[in-house]
C-alpha cells in the first residue's frame, strides 16, 4: 500500500504525509525542491519507520507530469493525493501571464494527467482512492482570484464526475474543500494573513484529519470546519453573479 502525495513537503500535502505515515503507509512525495523532499522524507521515516520515496518533479509541465505518472502506474499505489497547487491574488490585468497560466497547469492539467495514470490500475485491481485538494474557492466566481477560483471549480466538478464514473469499481474519488489553512500558500499568493479573521484559519492537520475520516466513509466531498461548510454551501446555492459580487466585497481587504 503506497500513497503518492503531490505537494507533500508543505502545508496540506505534508499533513497528509505525516498522518498516512503514522498509519504505516509507504509514501512517495512529489515537489520541486529536492532538498526539502530529502529533509521531509528522512524525518518521516525516522519518526515512523515507513518507506518514504521522493520524486523531484515540476508538475507545471509535461515532463514532470510524465515522471510522476510513470510511478503511479505501479501496482502498489492505493492512494493519490493531488495537493500541489498555488494561487495568485490581484486584478487579472496585473498578473504575470506565465505565472497565471502556470496555475492552470499545476492545479488542473496535472490533476487530470495524474488521474489518467493512476485510475486504470486502481480500477483493474478494484481498489484505490484519489483525493483532489480543491478549495472553498470552488463555490463561486472569485474576482481578484479569477484564475485560482476557476481552477478549483474545475477540480471539484472533475472529481464529482469521476467519482460517479468509477463508483462501481470500488474506487473513491473525493474533492477536499479546505478554507483558510495555515501553510505557505498565502505568502506565495501575496495575501496578508492578518486580513483574515483568526477564527477562520484551520491547521493543516485538522483539515487532513477530517479528510481521512470522510475518505474512510467513502464520501465524495470533504469540507473541514463548520464555517467553511456554511460558506461553501451558501455560495453554491447562490446565482453566480450574486456570489461573485459577495466575493468581491469580502476579499476587498486583501487587495494589494
Ligand atoms: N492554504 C490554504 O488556505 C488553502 C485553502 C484551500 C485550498 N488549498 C489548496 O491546497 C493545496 C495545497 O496548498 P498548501 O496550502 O499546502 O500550500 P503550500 O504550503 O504552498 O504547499 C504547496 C506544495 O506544492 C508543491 N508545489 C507547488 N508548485 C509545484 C509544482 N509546480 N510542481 C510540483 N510541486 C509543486 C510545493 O513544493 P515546491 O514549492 O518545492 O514545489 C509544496 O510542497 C493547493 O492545491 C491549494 O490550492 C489551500
Amino acid at each position: 500500500m503506497t500513497a503518492v502525495i503531490t505537494g507533500g513537503t508543505s502545508g496540506i500535502g505534508l499533513a497528509f504525509a505525516e498522518a498516512l505515515s503514522a498509519l504505516g503507509e509507504s509514501l512517495v512525495l512529489v515537489a520541486r525542491s529536492r532538498e526539502e523532499l530529502a529533509t521531509v522524507a528522512a524525518g518521516l521515516s525516522r519518526a515512523t519507520g515507513v518507506q518514504v520515496d521522493t520524486l523531484a518533479a515540476d508538475l507545471s509541465g509535461p515532463a514532470g507530469q510524465a515522471q510522476v505518472s510513470e510511478r503511479l502506474r505501479d501496482d502498489d499505489v492505493t492512494l493519490l493525493v493531488n495537493s500541489a497547487g498555488y494561487g495568485t491574488y490581484g486584478a487579472f490585468l496585473e498578473q504575470d501571464p506565465d505565472y497565471d497560466t502556470g496555475q492552470v497547469d499545476v492545479n488542473v492539467t496535472a490533476v487530470v494527467a495524474l488521474s489518467h495514470a493512476a485510475l486504470p490500475g486502481m480500477v483493474a485491481r478494484g481498489n484505490g482512492s484519489i483525493v483532489n485538494v480543491s478549495s472553498t474557492a470552488a463555490g463561486q466566481p472569485m474576482p481578484f482570484q479569477a484564475v485560482y477560483g476557476a481552477t478549483k471549480a474545475f477540480v471539484t466538478s472533475f472529481s464529482y464526475a469521476l467519482a460517479d464514473e468509477v463508483a462501481d469499481s470500488g474506487i473513491t474519488v473525493m474533492a477536499l474543500h479546505p478554507g483558510y489553512t495555515l501553510s505557505r500558500f498565502h505568502d506565495r499568493a501575496g495575501v496578508s494573513r492578518s486580513s483574515v479573521p483568526s477564527w477562520l484559519w484551520l491547521e493543516p492537520e485538522a483539515v487532513v484529519r477530517q479528510a481521512l475520516t470522510d475518505l474512510k466513509k467513502g464520501r465524495r466531498s470533504s469540507t473541514p470546519g463548520l464555517a467553511n461548510r456554511v460558506l461553501l454551501a451558501s455560495a453554491q446555492m447562490s446565482p453566480p453573479r450574486l456570489s461573485a459580487r459577495v466575493s468581491t466585497v469580502l476579499t476587498k481587504r486583501f487587495r494589494p
